[in-house]
């Protein structure tokens, strides 16, 4: 009965040949390691956030007077409402996790690389999208650092030549960040954000499809194949082998989730900054404005450029910069192989300086610019954490901009024909 229910449904809609073409005759290279956990982890986090954010939305006000209230309602009152919202603010930094994980995974084997240019630029715009859609939901419970936050981030829009002020306002709908802006944030957060997120992620897997997954070699599996089945020699089908294996990184990564969700939610002040307990007020300015840790590179790179003609554009173009780069890499990276494990000292160091960079800015990002305190008056008394952070952002830009070269010199090993095991 259940196989003439699905010829019933065959005959109508490709479902057998979908599962065929996707899953159980999708032949994926067999030596993927560790790293390849996250895109499945990835499509996990983005079920978990629009789960969570459906119950969320169920008992939260979009009201500047009423926003607050409703989260610590949510946190008290509404049955296991606190466990959903848990899992809704560690699934956002879990999701950048995931998501720098999979990009430096990209770096390491070179996943960017031709074939998979349209493969990388449709993840870049991914994290862009998942950037907005932090930023928007930040706003939401509506505390201090909620309020702050946004007003720093919509001004530097205002830094713009020109349009600047105009263009700021009408992000905000008002000449401060208000009741307005909450609501078309919210707006943004939970429906136009998710959508076109939605749209990007099934076009990255479309992409991804097509070209076929790279693996650790950088080895093209579809080089080799059986001539009498036409199935690469290197590949297995996704269905059930790597499914199986992906449960297994799936069981580990709730392990740790759960953990975090159940005993550490705000992660030291990480996850949850300890400002956005207090309500927005207006009139009260923190001493110390900070973002969430996943924007914090590049919010140092923002705070390291020193404004010109008394504007703040130069930084905030620097940091615009920081991110569009990152959409260069197929084409800047002229390195004969792919996969780190036949690439040369130089691209190796310089991968090593570029991760230690991107790690020391994020936690310059989440601390005052005066930490480390004043150089001399003989350095013009700048502060030491600024000074790291400006040679940082120089350096952070170096490793994008004389990728072309040093790739090139780089004295590569000769990738083998067939990946190794
Ligand atoms: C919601 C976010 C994302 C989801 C759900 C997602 C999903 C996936 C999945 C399921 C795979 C195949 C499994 C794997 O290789 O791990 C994959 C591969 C890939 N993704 Fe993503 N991804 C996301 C974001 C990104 C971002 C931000 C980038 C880069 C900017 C990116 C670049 C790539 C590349 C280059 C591959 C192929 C890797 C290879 O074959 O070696 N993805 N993605």
């Amino acid at each position: 009965m259940l196989n003439a229910l699905l010829g019933w449904v065959d005959k109508r809609f490709p479902l057998t040949a979908t599962w065929k073409e996707h899953l159980s005759e999708y032949y994926a290279p067999k030596n993927f390691n560790f790293w390849y956990f996250f895109g499945s982890l990835a499509l996990l986090v983005l079920v978990i956030q629009i789960v969570s954010g459906i119950f969320l939305t169920m008992h939260y006000k979009p009201d500047a007077d009423q926003a607050f209230a409703s989260v610590e309602y949510i946190m008290r009152d509404v049955p296991w409402g606190w466990a959903i919202r848990y899992i809704h603010s560690t699934g956002a930094s879990m999701f950048f996790v995931v998501v720098y994980l999979h990009m430096f995974r990209g770096l390491i084997y070179g996943s960017y690389r031709k074939p998979r240019e349209l493969l990388w630029i449709v993840g870049m715009l991914i994290y862009l999208c998942l950037m907005a859609e932090a930023f928007f939901g930040y706003l939401l419970p509506w505390g201090q650092m909620s309020y702050w936050g946004a007003q720093v981030i919509v001004n530097l829009f205002g830094a713009v030549p020109f349009i600047g002020p105009d263009l700021a306002l009408w992000i905000r709908g008002d000449y401060v960040v208000s009741d307005a802006t909450l609501n078309r944030f919210f707006a943004f957060h939970v429906i136009a954000v998710p959508l076109v997120l939605l749209g990007l992620v099934a076009a990255h897997l479309v992409a991804l499809h097509e070209v076929g997954s790279n693996n650790p070699d950088g080895v093209e599996i579809k080089k080799k194949k059986n001539p009498a089945t036409g199935v690469p020699l290197d590949g297995i089908p996704l269905h059930p082998y790597y499914t199986v294996k992906d449960i297994f990184g799936v069981v580990i990564f709730l392990m740790v989730f759960t953990v975090i969700v159940f005993f550490v939610p705000e992660m030291g002040g990480y996850f949850l900054e300890y400002n956005n307990f207090v309500p927005a007020d207006s009139l009260a300015t923190p001493a110390h404005i900070a973002p969430v840790w996943y924007f914090t590179p590049f919010y140092s790179i923002l705070r390291a450029v020193p404004p010109m003609f008394g504007s703040q554009f130069p930084g905030v173009l620097a940091m615009g910069a920081a991110v569009v780069i990152m959409f260069l890499l197929p084409w800047i990276d002229r390195g004969t192989v792919k996969s780190i494990r036949y690439r040369g000292t130089i691209y190796k160091s310089a991968l090593a300086i570029f991760v230690v960079v991107f790690l020391l800015l994020g936690y310059l990002g989440t601390v005052p610019t005066n930490v480390w305190g004043q150089f001399g008056s003989w350095l013009g008394g700048a502060d030491r954490a600024t000074v790291v952070a400006r040679i940082g952002t120089i350096i952070y830009f170096l490793f994008f901009v004389l990728m072309p070269w040093y790739t090139r010199i780089d004295k590569t090993k000769p990738e083998p024909e067939r990946v190794t095991p």
